[in-house]
């Protein structure tokens, strides 16, 4: 409900969020659930001293700023779960589906990561070794993903200034929307850009342009997750293709859905497990 509320509610103008349409009363009920379910949780931390435990909400509850000494209010420490929550959950899920739609699609791409995962792993655990230094195929075939299904697809700025922008004035306190899946889709710098190829990103290839290439955005508000997104992707595509291989349920299009995230519409796929976990049975 919340990510298929947000892009309206970013594109709109201010107000349109207080019109009770069926999809605004949908939404503030998910919120009102979504806030409270997280308030339970910050609550039950305070009364366990779960200050203490080493994990993301203990540092959230313990830090100070650095001027004032005082903690976060009570309201932006629930906020900043939420966004932390939502923008580290809907991005790696969509981009996770994209890619075992492709690996269906695309056989001999499916091929080389089984391979792959087939010597790397030999039926072992992920490791952070692996996902540093072993696993570099998997790893082109998330930075494909990322780049012909960009997750997030567009990003806002508010211009602090006049800004010149290919012979363009943009006034002072603008809103800019520009979008990361056209630039990771535009002929000039990919070629062939909607092909879903990994060998782009193989060693020795010519590189893109960097700026060309930032499903993670830039500059001050550049992604916080992106470390945790690449080994959390990484850890889950490879423990799932090393044992099962996704067919796509038949009949279906697949389609892309312009939420706040561009995700996959439902994707429905059949789990095979690559190897019999029991012995074949013998006649006589
Ligand atoms: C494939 C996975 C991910 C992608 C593609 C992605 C992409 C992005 C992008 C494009 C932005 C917007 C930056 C901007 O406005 O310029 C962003 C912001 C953010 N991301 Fe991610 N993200 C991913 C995973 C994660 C994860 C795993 C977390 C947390 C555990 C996370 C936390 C955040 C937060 C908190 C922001 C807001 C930063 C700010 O406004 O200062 N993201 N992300």
């Amino acid at each position: 409900m919340i990510v298929a509320g947000l892009l309206p509610r970013v594109v709109a103008p201010d107000g349109w969020e207080r019109v009770p349409t069926p999809g605004n009363r949908r939404f503030t009920e998910a919120r009102r659930r979504l806030r409270a379910i997280v308030e339970d949780v910050i609550e039950s931390y305070r009364v366990s001293a779960g200050n203490q435990r080493d994990d993301l909400l203990s540092a959230l509850l313990t830090a100070r700023y650095d001027d004032t000494g005082e903690p976060m209010s009570a309201e932006q420490l629930r906020d900043e779960v939420i966004t932390i929550l939502m923008s580290g959950t809907e991005t790696t899920a969509s981009a996770l589906s994209w890619m075992f739609h492709q690996l269906a699609e695309n056989p001999e791409v499916e091929r080389r990561m089984h391979a792959e995962l087939d010597t790397v792993l030999a039926g072992r655990a992920v490791t952070h070794a692996d996902i540093e230094r072993r696993l570099d195929y998997t790893g082109q075939v998330l930075r494909e993903t990322l780049r012909r299904h960009s997750p997030l697809w567009f990003v806002m700025r508010r211009t602090t200034g006049p800004v010149d922008l290919a012979g363009v004035r943009i006034p002072v306190g603008s809103q800019v929307i520009y979008s990361l899946a056209a630039l990771h889709r535009d002929p000039a710098v990919f070629a062939a850009p909607m092909v879903f190829d990994p060998d782009r990103w193989a060693p020795g290839r010519p590189v893109p342009d960097r700026q060309a290439f930032q499903p993670f955005s830039s500059g001050r508000h550049k992604c916080i997750g992106e470390s945790f997104a690449w080994a959390e992707m990484t850890i889950a595509a490879a423990t799932v293709a090393a044992r099962w291989r996704l067919r796509p349920v038949p009949g279906r299009r697949i389609r892309e859905r312009t939420l706040a995230t561009l995700r996959p519409s439902t994707l429905l796929m059949i789990a095979e497990p690559r190897f019999a976990t029991t012995a074949a049975p013998t006649t006589n």
